[in-house]
């Protein structure tokens, strides 16, 4: 039988799980995130949900997939035969949150180009949405294909194929080798000359002041799990990947610390770059820091550039920025290819080389749609539901199956038996209690909130199409797989 791939170095292995958790999670969405929950507020119920599920989490895929050395579909399927579908599902959400993702780095890759010479103007906003996007109407009126940004998008496409199709330590740990010192290099830069500006200790002061009301919001809640769930990449398929690579005396516990906090760190330094640079912009403005902020998802591509026409050596941040963007978001990219090509070339038996092709042949594809005039509404819609009821519930059906209809215990037994520091039984208890019932009601409630009131106000038919239909096919489309998969007759 074929060796299977391994990663190289103890370190090879980090800086790829903090590879994939880095990325637009910490970069674009975490900075509109606290924006729109209530700024300083959003911290807590984070980090509440970073300690209670992601770390529990993390430690869970990181420890079933070391010991389990397979693809999601495999791994779910060892677990227990009829839990296969849940392998394949998890690898179908990646593959959604592939075909959008990959158009945001196509943007910050335009985005770079841009910032040479500040070609967004001065009215980034109308730049962006009309001139960059060309925005439609609707999210039925597709608006035609945009080629300005198809071409990014292929670009990008093509790299992570470069990247993967040469395997797990010669491709992605080592592209992870550089891009990752990288990162953390222009964002420390780029915090340190931004902090120093007048204006800056307002918009810090911004983020980390709680407003205790907002915690009894269950939206702000959701949206911190949503988020730990994204940006730790867990609940679809990539840390379990990632970790099969791993040798069997892998210490579990210390990587999962590592990455999470590593994780969190980039996120706060992130937060305080952005936010930062908010406050200066409203100092120079002479308006309080709501007035100058775009929420949702045009934060980074309207509200920093328009920041950045503000900064001394303004091509130089703007640089920086979006190389920063695109470093994040390719290495975020690979993560989440690998985690579908794994499970494509271990289920068909396939070679690395064609799982690979094939893959990011209809990948490139799919991503298509989120290129046309009608792109940003698709991409809000998908991503909002992918994230709540894909991500989310995959993290939860994960771990109440593992918790309630599995030995947790033995996995516990597992990962403290390679480990430095050894998890006690608040492991357990984080997972079979807290995570399950906590994120499981926020869940319903999530649900019952988008059933009644319609996401941003979007058509009902928008969101019908674009929103609950993705996300009902998916365990379809995974059963049908869990059919036509060889897995099952490889023992
Ligand atoms: N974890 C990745 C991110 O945060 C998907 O962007």
């Amino acid at each position: 039988m074929k060796q299977r791939d391994q990663w190289g170095t103890r370190l090879g292995f980090i800086l790829a799980a903090v590879g994939s958790a880095i990325g637009m999670g910490n970069i674009w969405r975490f900075p509109y995130m606290v924006y729109e929950n209530g700024g300083g507020a959003f911290l807590i119920p984070y980090f509440v949900a970073v300690f209670t599920a992601g770390i529990p989490l993390l430690i869970l895929e990181f420890g079933v997939g070391q010991k389990h050395a397979g693809s999601a579909p495999a791994t779910f399927r060892l677990l227990k035969e009829k839990w296969a579908w849940i392998g394949w599902w998890q690898v179908l959400v990646a593959f959604v949150i592939a075909c959008y993702y990959v158009v945001i780095i196509g943007w910050s890759f335009s985005y770079l180009k841009f910032s040479f010479n500040l070609g967004w103007g001065s009215d980034t906003s109308a730049f962006f949405f009309k001139e960059y996007l060309h925005l439609s109407s609707g999210a039925f009126d597709v608006g035609g294909i945009q080629w300005h940004i198809l071409g990014p998008v292929a670009l990008v496409w093509l790299t992570c194929w470069g990247v993967l199709i040469c395997g797990v330590k010669k491709g992605i740990e080592a592209a992870n080798k550089v891009f990752m010192p990288a990162l953390f290099f222009m964002v420390i830069l780029i915090m340190a000359r931004a902090v120093t500006m007048p204006g800056a200790v307002d918009g810090l002061n911004w983020l980390f002041k709680p407003d205790f009301s907002k915690l009894g919001d269950i939206k702000v809640w959701a949206a911190a799990f949503g988020q730990v769930f994204f940006s730790l990449s867990i609940g679809f398929a990539i840390m379990l990947t990632y970790s099969s690579y791993l040798s069997d005396d892998s210490d579990i516990n210390n990587n999962a610390f590592m990455t999470a906090f590593i994780n969190c760190g980039f996120s706060m330094l992130a937060g305080i770059m952005i936010f930062s640079v908010l406050g200066y912009m409203a100092a120079q403005k002479g308006v309080p820091i709501q007035d100058v902020v775009s929420s949702g998802v045009g934060l980074a591509f309207v509200t920093i550039p328009q920041a950045i026409n503000f900064m001394p050596g303004a091509t130089f941040i703007g640089v920086l920025f979006f190389l920063s963007l695109l470093f994040a978001g390719v290495s975020s990219m690979i993560s989440i290819c690998e985690a579908c090509i794994a499970g494509i070339l271990e289920g068909f038996s396939l070679s690395r080389k064609a799982a690979t092709t094939i893959f990011c042949l209809v990948g490139f594809l799919a991503s298509v749609i989120f290129t046309t005039g009608s792109g940003l509404y698709v991409l809000d819609i998908v991503d909002h539901y992918i994230n709540t009821y894909a991500v989310l519930l995959g993290g939860f059906i994960e771990v109440a199956l593992l918790s309630w209809f599995f030995n947790l215990e033995s996995i516990r037994e597992h990962v403290n038996r390679t480990s430095d520091f050894l998890v006690g039984n608040w492991w357990n208890f984080c997972l079979k209690f807290f995570t399950t019932f906590v994120v499981g009601y926020m869940l319903v409630m999530k649900c019952v909130g988008d059933i009644t009131v319609p996401y941003e106000g979007y058509p009902s038919s928008a969101l019908g199409v674009y929103g609950w239909a993705v996300v009902a096919a998916l365990p379809v489309i995974a059963f049908l797989f869990t059919k036509c998969d060889s897995l099952g007759r490889k023992e």
